[in-house]
């Protein structure tokens, strides 16, 4: 159902719930509380900070008088001035995640702090927010413990017949982005036996194809006919059998310049051989982030019909350790002939993701952008929840950093300075899969650059923020869906829409 700009005093309006966004360290309430007989207490409860206007912060006002809703929700936007993508999303989290606690009827939003600070174009990053508040990591439980609601958004009284036609076409972005970043975390969130290859790879089509992308997926005969050694030699270890999944969307012409996309599907990761310790395989199901996060970008693009080319290449593995899983030392052949010396099993992202990286550059697409939870290195480097940013041409990597600030979402450049790739030097194949101690996320980004031939490419680590350890008010446990909501702000710029 589409999501209703209504245009009336937020105090008439007949709903569950009355979602009232406030602004840090400004005294005077919002609008949509003055000359309402909850002015007085707004204005008190912000002067003795009771309401402090942080993002993330909720506060619920039980029948408040002369509103029609029986309850107002103030919602944190932090400072008016620092009001971005970033704070709209999780103040959009964080109330969503608060109402659908519980069964509710309709809920109106008020978008009057984001029209009275000019950020229209936040409208999209709010309802992302609220869809993705809506969705849990409790797949498994036997009560549901999140709810999700209906709502419709308000907007004052005067406003103009354009700027409601702009704010439903926002709105309604941020319903299909939102949407599809809980696809990506849904995957990511689902138990690794669950969604061994096969299985992941038919939940992709089927998803994929229903939104009117070609999808195509091959099994392990075709695997190994298209001689995707990396694949084979990380999936040998599984009695599952690997899957390469490919998507297309077409938005543009055919001649019309295309992204490749390409992503790390590992769907648990034991570290193979060089088997991690307990503690680290714990979130392992989350190392198909990259393809997950592909796969649900892609179907957003052909939701939204933007004018663009993309292609998705997705490789799916487990990595476990079974009798005839890779041996330290072993040597392997990726699809461009490059043969590469395992001495570390447990960097097996590099492995899978060689194939297909050399695969999408056979395309010769515009230029390819890999996700990948790659190295615990990059999280050593940038924390939690900053990606990675690897890059062979500093215009994509300008653009790409341009579309994650414009999203929300933070990338940081590293470097790929040619005397990385020393220590990948094997004594007996063209590379070994490990290399020194030191700068551990750049020597894993250089060994992909191996595989792209001369295709601009962005390689994103996202090892960090791929994972929420624990909930807090703006985000939940588990999956994030990080980087869906860049890259749809990406293929929007590289259309110029
Ligand atoms: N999937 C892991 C990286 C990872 C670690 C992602 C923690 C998310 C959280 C990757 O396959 C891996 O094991 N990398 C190794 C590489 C090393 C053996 C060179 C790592 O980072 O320890
Ligand atoms: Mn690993
Ligand atoms: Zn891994």
């Amino acid at each position: 159902m589409p999501i209703r700009i209504i245009r009336q005093p937020l105090s008439t309006v007949d709903a569950s719930w009355a979602a009232v966004g406030v602004f840090e360290k400004e005294p005077t309430p919002p609008s949509d509380l003055r000359g309402t007989g909850v002015e007085s207490l707004a204005t008190r409860l912000l002067a003795e900070k009771e309401v402090k206007g942080t993002v993330g912060e909720t506060t619920a006002i039980h029948d408040p008088a002369g509103f029609k809703a029986p309850g107002i929700l103030l919602f944190g936007l932090g400072p008016r001035a620092r009001l971005d993508a970033r704070a709209a999303f999780s103040a959009g989290v964080a109330f969503s995640k608060k109402l659908a606690g519980k069964p509710r009827g309709g809920v109106a939003v008020s978008l009057a702090g984001l029209l009275e600070a000019d950020r229209d174009d936040l409208v999209s990053a709010l309802v992302e927010g609220l869809a993705v508040g809506m969705r849990g990591p409790g797949l498994f439980k036997a009560e549901a413990d999140r709810h999700a609601f209906e709502f419709d958004l308000v907007a004052p009284e005067g406003t103009a017949d354009e700027v409601v036609a702009e704010l439903e076409r926002l709105s309604a972005r941020g319903e299909v982005v939102g949407v599809s970043v809980n696809m990506a975390r849904m995957l990511v969130n689902t138990p690794p036996s669950y969604k061994p290859p096969g299985v992941i790879a038919e939940v992709i089509r089927k998803a994929a194809a229903a939104r009117g992308v070609a999808v195509e997926v091959w099994d392990e005969a075709r695997i190994r006919a298209e001689r995707f050694g990396g694949l084979l030699g990380v999936a040998a270890g599984s009695a599952e059998p690997p899957a390469f999944v490919t998507l297309e969307y077409r938005g543009a012409g055919d001649d019309s310049p295309f992204l490749a996309i390409v992503g790390k599907g590992v769907t648990f990761d034991s570290g193979g051989l060089s088997l991690k310790p307990s503690a680290s395989m714990e979130d392992m199901k989350s190392d198909m982030t990259g393809a997950a996060v592909a796969a649900a970008a892609i179907t957003a693009a052909a939701r939204l019909k933007l004018p663009v080319n993309v292609r998705g290449y997705l490789a799916f593995t487990e990595n476990m350790t079974g009798g005839r899983a890779m041996k330290l030392g072993d040597v392997l052949t990726m699809r461009n002939g490059k043969t590469v010396e395992v001495l570390n099993t447990d960097a097996e992202g590099r492995l899978i993701l060689a194939d297909a990286l050399s695969y999408a550059a056979e395309a010769a697409p515009d230029r390819i952008v890999d996700l990948a939870t790659l190295t615990g290195a990059c999280m050593v480097a940038l924390g939690t929840r900053i990606a990675g940013l690897f890059a062979n041409d500093d215009d994509f990597a300008d653009s790409l950093a341009v579309a994650a600030d414009a999203a929300g979402e933070r990338v940081w450049r590293l470097p790929l300075d040619d005397d990385f790739k020393d220590s990948l030097k094997s004594g007996v194949a063209d590379l070994k899969n490990v290399g020194g101690r030191w700068g551990g996320a750049s020597i894993a980004a250089k060994f992909l650059e191996q595989f792209v031939a001369d295709v601009p490419w962005v390689h994103l680590d996202v090892a960090g923020p791929s994972w929420f350890d624990k909930e807090n008010s703006t985000h939940d446990a588990g999956g994030s869906g990080c980087f869906v909501r860049t890259l749809v702000a990406y293929l929007e710029q590289s259309a110029g829409a």
